[in-house]
């Protein structure tokens, strides 16, 4: 077939201006890969004046991103706006109606819409990719889809938003604190002026949800996700963790249990040595686990505009040579309907950072409180004065208590630490910090 595959591009930001530079520079390697020419022919953008850096001379210009969606010149969208309503979903659904292809990289519509859009692919024999909205340049999607669909899944885990594991390693390998590190990366472009949607561990929930659905053939489903990111971490946090053995990094984790699949995105003590643990600054990781293949691990540029346009060419050429896979791994009437493990029934280590008085009995207390709840402790470690803290008088001064448990569960931790709180055993907020056996 050597009928040019027609382009309409929806956005002309960061990644849509790399994807215009890829097509152009590997124009001639794509055409023999694709076994026919990738030819972009209409884009859309709010302001038609800006220069982007790229050529746009010879292409149709639409300032209404679902008129092109909808165009007779178009056989593929590829949506590069970004937001889970709007402009993205309407474009996105109009294309699908038409039955035209559509590749995007918008995580935040597929957290929210997926299954909808899935559907409205199925229905109209129209093809929805979307590589790049996980993981940037990782292929981390056709392989759940494509290269481990022999397995089933049992386990997923992964660094997914760079800024969050640029700030951690950081913290990590400077002695700094989290707002030092935040300020470093935001003057250094990797995190946004308002950077709650990544350190609070939103973005990496919405890449989850989509992974989880691809990995374990269920319904999206993103607002199930236990989140917490990872602006409370402390210096003395990474301090313990280095000494522990471990490393903190923001993880995002589906998991099989007995009464459902855990999502869960919180900062994680990982052992040092192991895979994930190693990836440092804005990389990003992803590891899978299937019952036959055993443990796959994949690494690279989570984000970035060149690389993220490596997944979404990749996606295009996949349309031009006509493959079709069903976007979530399984026709949408075959997925499962999520069913959730509550974060209470979660079993795992933790590492719990208290500040005591320093109060004959206090101590015994905590320890008193952990074994009610049957928590039994690997170890428990008490320090003069927690770092930071200046000296007080004797009746005043403060210890800083670090406990790390045996397996127990969410529940037991919980309920430990509302009662030594009630008590008055400690001063402040606790500090609790999941391990993950690995
Ligand atoms: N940047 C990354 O590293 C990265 C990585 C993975 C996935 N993604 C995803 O890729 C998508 C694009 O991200 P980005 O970083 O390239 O965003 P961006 O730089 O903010 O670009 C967004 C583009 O959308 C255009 N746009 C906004 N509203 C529009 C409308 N109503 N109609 C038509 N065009 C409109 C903007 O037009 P103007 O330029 O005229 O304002 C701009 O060109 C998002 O879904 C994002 O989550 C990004």
């Amino acid at each position: 077939m050597d009928q040019p595959l027609r382009l309409g591009l929806a956005g002309l930001g960061t990644v849509g201006t790399s994807v215009i530079r890829l097509l152009r520079e590997h124009e001639e390697a794509l055409t023999e890969r694709a076994g026919r020419p990738l030819r972009l022919v209409a884009v859309s953008a709010r302001d038609q004046t800006k220069d982007r850096g790229v050529a746009l001379d010879d292409l149709e210009w639409f300032s209404d991103a679902e008129a092109l969606a909808r165009s007779a010149n178009v056989d593929c969208v590829v949506e590069l706006i970004g937001g889970e309503d709007g402009v993205a979903r309407s474009s996105a659904m109009a294309a699908l109606a038409a039955g035209k292809s559509l590749v995007t990289a918008n995580k935040a519509l597929l957290a929210a819409h997926g299954v909808e859009l899935a559907a409205a692919a199925e229905a109209n024999g129209a093809m929805l990719s979307f590589e790049a909205a996980v993981g940037g340049g990782i292929p981390i999607v056709k392989s759940l889809r494509e290269a481990l669909a022999g397995n089933r899944v049992t386990k997923l885990f992964g660094i997914l938003n760079g800024t969050c594991n640029y700030i951690l390693t950081r913290m990590e390998s400077e002695g700094l604190t989290f707002e030092e590190c935040l300020a470093e990366a935001q003057a250094l472009g990797y995190a946004e002026a308002d950077p709650t949607f990544d350190v609070e561990g939103l973005d990496t929930a919405h890449k989850l949800a989509v992974l989880t659905a691809l990995a374990f053939g269920v319904t999206i489903d993103k607002e199930s996700i236990f989140v917490e990111g990872i602006s409370s971490i402390a210096p003395e946090d990474i301090a313990a963790a280095d000494e522990l053995g471990y490393r903190i990094k923001l993880l995002g984790v589906a998991q099989e249990t007995e009464t459902g699949i855990e999502q869960r995105v919180h900062p994680t003590m990982l052992p040092k040595d192991s895979n994930v643990a190693r990836i440092a600054g804005v990389t990003n990781a992803v590891a899978v686990e299937g019952d036959f293949v055993g443990s796959v691990v994949l690494s690279g540029p989570g984000a970035g505009g060149d690389a993220t346009a490596s997944a979404v060419v990749s996606d295009i050429v996949d349309c031009a040579r006509g493959f079709r896979a069903p976007p979530l791994g399984k026709p949408v009437a075959n997925l499962r309907p999520y069913q959730r493990a509550r974060m209470r029934a979660h079993s795992g280590g933790y590492y719990l950072r208290l500040t005591v008085p320093d109060r004959v009995g206090a101590f015994a207390a905590i320890a008193r409180a952990m074994a009610d709840q049957s928590i039994s402790l690997d170890s428990i470690v008490q320090r003069n004065r927690p770092a930071g803290a200046a000296p007080r008088r004797r009746s005043e001064e403060l210890r800083a208590v670090t406990i790390i448990t045996h397996d127990t569960t969410e529940q037991a931790v919980r309920d430990a630490l509302r009662r030594i709180e009630a008590e008055g055993d400690i001063v402040g907020q606790p500090q609790m910090i999941r391990i993950e056996a690995l």
